[in-house]
């Protein structure tokens, strides 16, 4: 029976029937009309989940350029730092203070496996290093770059490159904007983990890349505006006297009603 089904038992109706698990702790979005039942949603969590010590509620949208939201302890043990399993690899990170979604590791695995051996990679907005750790794990790239503006994600993330015994991954503690430069010219490859905003940043992340390069480009959008996106795409290259080619354009998650999380893969020439 899932968590949806029990409570209904417990005659609690309209709960959610998932929640995200990192690592040990659960995050879950419990309805308004549910408020009063939180501490009962939460301990049929841990009865149900033996491998869960921590239950936090979603207080808050995500806000801010860390893309943090405010969480609310509502069962079991009182702590935020946790370990959490992917793909063979280990991430530490605080869930209060670290943006980090499990959602994404199809997407993670769909994107390491487009990646040839030799490629100089960069990964805008790293977080704790999900994508970078991942690529370095599982391909045969030459080195990963993550770049990464909130100071606590990055300490995570240079603990997590230690955690995985990699020696071909770095991270850059910085804006985006200020530190692509090094990196003109030099990559086969950029990644853009930032839906909400990374178009602002779709120059940076052509201007780094090689002839024949690859940027995969995530945003948020209807299915019907997806002409736009590819045209914002066709614009900003053609600023910088550049063609693109759209390779594939990937549904990765539901975001909200009728709108997903997309993912434009383009080579620029
Ligand atoms: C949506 S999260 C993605 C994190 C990670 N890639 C993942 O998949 O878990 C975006 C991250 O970008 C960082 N960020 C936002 N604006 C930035 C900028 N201008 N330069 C560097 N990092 C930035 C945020 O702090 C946040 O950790």
């Amino acid at each position: 029976m899932n968590l949806k089904q029990v409570l209904e038992k417990k005659g609690i109706k309209g709960a959610p029937k998932s929640f995200d698990q990192i690592g040990d702790i659960a995050i879950i979005e419990i309805p308004d009309k549910l408020k009063n039942y939180e501490k009962i949603i939460g301990q049929t969590i841990l009865d149900l989940h033996k491998n869960i010590r921590t239950v936090l509620k979603k207080a808050s949208p995500r806000t801010g350029r860390y893309r943090l939201r405010k969480l609310k302890l509502i069962a079991g043990v009182n702590k935020s730092i946790t370990e959490h399993k992917e793909s063979g690899c280990r991430f530490l990170l605080n869930v209060r203070t670290c943006y980090f979604s499990p959602r994404e590791g199809t997407e993670r695995i769909r994107v390491a496996e487009k990646v040839g051996k030799g490629e100089h990679i960069m990964v805008f907005f790293a977080g704790v290093g999900p994508f970078p750790i991942i690529i370095s794990k599982k391909t045969k790239a030459s080195d990963v770059v993550g770049i990464e503006l909130n100071p606590a994600c990055v300490r995570y993330f240079r603990r997590n490159i230690v955690l995985n015994k990699l020696t071909n991954v770095r991270v850059i503690q910085g804006d985006v904007q200020k530190v692509a430069k090094e990196f003109y010219g030099s990559c086969d490859r950029v990644l853009m983990p930032l839906p909400e905003t990374g178009y602002k940043y779709l120059v940076y992340a052509i201007r780094c890349l090689k002839p024949e390069g690859v940027v995969h480009f995530y945003f948020i959008s209807p299915e019907n505006e997806i002409n736009k996106w590819k045209k914002l795409v066709r614009r900003e290259a053609s600023k910088l006297k550049m063609k693109t080619k759209i390779k594939e354009i990937k549904k990765v998650l539901p975001y909200g009603p009728r709108i997903y999380k997309w993912c434009i893969d383009f080579i620029v020439s």
